[in-house]
């Protein structure tokens, strides 16, 4: 063989190889994006992916416009060029009647349409969604999409070719055979999970937020930078046809799908092939129970004359085809005007603002309060009272409001500020908190606050806090709601007659509870600290306090700085204790409790350990080579140092192996030092 024979060999292996990747990667997309049943781990892919990219960056000429490699490819555009279609796109005319009365009048006109009579047979219809989206047709010539087009006006559209490509659910080649041109229309939609997420990173980003998942899909098919469009997760419906040539068209709606489907477009399994107007209020009745319940939001359903034969007979009105109705349900987000912000205090001592709600249709119900979540979503929505706003209710769950209508926000409106408007929790008047990272404020008054009443009796009694057997939820539950425990300090004056009346507790349950209540008046420190249930302070940490401590009384003096002296104890968990301690109810509860009898043995504080490690705080992460975790953290404690579980500002050292995760990144992250096992030796040793 010659040297031009070995190049002509050498390009014909690469593409033939580059011709399989093609084929390969369409299907795991295929299997991923359209089937949602992955075939291959994604580090598999990737590597398939690469190694298509290497070929064609090896031999340009390689590169086909369906290759996977070139969804993103298109420049930035200055506008978008005008695509006349050739078969129009139609819209829907929609019926508002949400009952099934809706759904028999559309059968009615169809049936009067085509001069049928009483005894002529039901009419087959075909029953799809109504996807809430942006309308889209494509059109593959041979097989290759080759042109994405909006609906514009319904005769031109504008050609967004470069961002559809970047949609994974959309293919670039149709399995089999495509016909010389086909257009399958369809819906461009984001799924609620997706639309979440992309929210999330807008506001990391400090960009703006998308009211809903159809704005934010129609916003990124319009975006002019496709690079943009790329990173937005979108996907897709089909629901119908537009031009074709060179194809047999099936002779129903519901086969044209099934063709659409076997073309590997994704067709939505929520449809069927029903029969009159029975039929159709069923369809419309079974997706309303689903609804809520679907990954992504729908606008209603679609009824379609399932003989195509018929359509044409059927024809269209002004855009509108006589033989399709799009049959929708009560509306789900209602307008009205906010006339205050209140908080609700949950069991964990979470404050919620709730809004006050001048009372207001939706969903089938009238709503007079939705959650406003935090004052972060606040924010970000920039909700005011005053400020007129659309509320959604779905289903069962918690109605919301989804932000203000600001074109008709008259004047300047104040900012709520949760802080300023409720300094002191609405329920116990303790001190309302909030962390500086955290989105939730909270009511401080932990051991006395009504609302949290049941969780902190519950926490106080758990084994390994108090440790009084038999106290569970059933019965924290009737003490609370008789009101013969309002805090921990009301169990240690229980008597058997408070007791026996109580539902399931007889004399002898009651005899047992009280010896266990008894028992628990002798404890630890550590115990006792653990059962206030102090924000942030775990088991471990309240161990550490009592050692470092010794007693309570030196704990209740600590100042931020001081608490912060404890190993392990950074300023977030200084600040939980500091503000728990400062609210006079939560004292208030520990003098009485110690007076109740409450005791344990208190020792001087903790000198520090001696020892080479003393005062060192160590993580360990990974796989060492020849230490175990166990052996490590023995050889670390043995020299007076101590192993964390979580990575800090306050860990000293980074103890990485094999394998280590997030820990590792946490220390880069925090600028702690990280060190080997040969590293931990040598600190032993020195
Ligand atoms: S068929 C027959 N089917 O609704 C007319 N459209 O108002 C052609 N849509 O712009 C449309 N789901 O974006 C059809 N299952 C569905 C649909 C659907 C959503 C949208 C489509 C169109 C609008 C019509």
């Amino acid at each position: 063989m010659d040297l031009f024979d070995q190049a002509g060999a050498a390009s014909r292996a690469a593409a033939s190889r580059a011709a399989q990747l093609r084929d390969e990667l369409a299907a795991h997309d295929h299997a991923y994006y359209v089937l949602d049943a992955p075939t291959v781990p994604d580090a598999e892919y990737d590597r398939l992916f690469r190694e298509l990219q290497a070929i064609e960056a090896a031999h340009p000429e390689l590169r086909t416009a369906d290759s996977p490699t070139q969804r993103v490819g298109g420049r930035p555009l200055a506008q978008f060029p005008a695509v006349r279609h050739r078969v129009p796109m139609l819209s829907i005319r929609t019926e508002t009647d949400t009952e099934a009365s809706g759904a028999a009048a559309f059968d009615a006109r169809v049936r009067r349409e085509l001069g049928l009579g009483a005894q002529d047979p039901e009419l087959e219809y075909a029953t799809e969604l109504k996807f809430d989206g942006l309308a889209i047709s494509l059109r593959y010539e041979r097989g290759v999409l080759v042109q994405a087009a909006t609906r514009g006006d319904g005769e031109t559209g504008e050609d967004v070719t470069s961002n559809v490509r970047t949609v994974k659910a959309i293919p670039l080649r149709l399995r089999g055979a495509g016909p010389e041109v086909i257009e399958i229309r369809g819906e461009i939609y984001m799924r609620r999970d997706d639309f979440e997420t992309l929210n999330r990173h807008q506001a990391e980003r400090g960009e703006k937020n998308f009211v809903n998942p159809r704005n934010a899909a129609a916003g990124s098919i319009r975006q002019l930078d496709p690079a943009i469009a790329a990173r937005r997760p979108l996907s897709f419906f089909a629901y119908g046809l537009g031009d074709t040539q060179g194809w047999t068209v099936p002779a129903t709606h519901a086969e044209v799908l099934d063709a659409i489907a076997a073309f590997g477009v994704p067709v939505c399994a929520h449809r069927a092939v029903v029969r009159g107007a029975a039929g159709l209020a069923g369809f419309h009745a079974r997706i309303a129970a689903l609804r809520d319940g679907l990954p992504f939001d729908i606008d209603g359903v679609v009824y379609k004359v399932n003989t195509l034969a018929l359509q044409q007979r059927l024809g269209f009105v002004t855009r509108e085809p006589r033989w399709a109705v799009a049959h929708k349900y009560p509306a789900q987000e209602a307008l009205t005007l906010l006339r205050d912000i209140e908080v609700q205090v949950g069991r964990t001592g979470a404050l919620t603002p709730v809004a006050r709600l001048e009372p207001v249709f939706v969903g089938g119900v009238t709503v007079t309060n939705a959650t406003l979540h935090n004052q972060d979503e606040i924010d970000r929505k920039d909700v005011r009272i005053g400020d007129w706003v659309v509320v959604r209710r779905a289903g069962d769950v918690i109605p919301e409001v989804v932000g203000p209508v600001l074109e008709r926000r008259a004047g300047e409106l104040p900012r709520f500020r949760l802080l300023e408007r409720f300094p002191l929790c609405p329920v116990c008047g303790s001190h309302v908190v909030r962390g500086e990272d955290e989105v939730v404020a909270r009511c401080s008054g932990g051991l006395f606050c009504p609302a949290q009443r049941k969780q902190a009796l519950l926490h106080f009694a758990s084994r390994r806090a108090m440790d009084i057997e038999g106290l569970g939820d059933k019965l924290v539950e009737q003490l609370v709601d008789a009101a013969i425990v309002k805090t921990p300090v009301d169990l240690y004056r229980l008597g058997v007659l408070a007791l026996v009346n109580l539902e399931r507790m007889g004399e002898k349950s009651a005899q047992n509870l009280l010896a266990a209540i008894e028992k628990s008046r002798s404890t630890t420190l550590a115990r006792f600290i653990f059962a206030l249930g102090i924000r942030n302070v775990g088991e471990a940490t309240a161990r550490d306090l009592a050692r470092h401590f010794g007693s309570l009384d030196a704990l209740m003096a600590a100042d931020e700085l001081a608490l912060q002296q404890v190993p392990d104890v950074g300023p977030i968990v200084a600040r939980s204790i500091a503000e728990f301690l400062a609210e006079p109810h939560n004292r208030e509860v520990i003098e009485q409790l110690r007076a109740a009898g409450v005791h344990w043995e208190e020792g001087a504080p903790a000198v520090a350990p001696a020892g080479r490690l003393a005062g060192k705080t160590f993580v360990l992460t990974g796989t060492l080579p020849t230490l175990s975790r166990d052996e490590a953290k023995a050889l670390i404690e043995a020299q007076g140092g101590k192993v964390a579980g979580s990575v800090s500002k306050k860990t000293n050292y980074v103890v990485a192996g094999e394998e280590a995760g997030s820990k590792l990144a946490k220390a880069e992250e925090l600028g702690v030092p990280i060190i080997d096992e040969a590293g931990l030796q040598a600190l032993l040793a020195a």
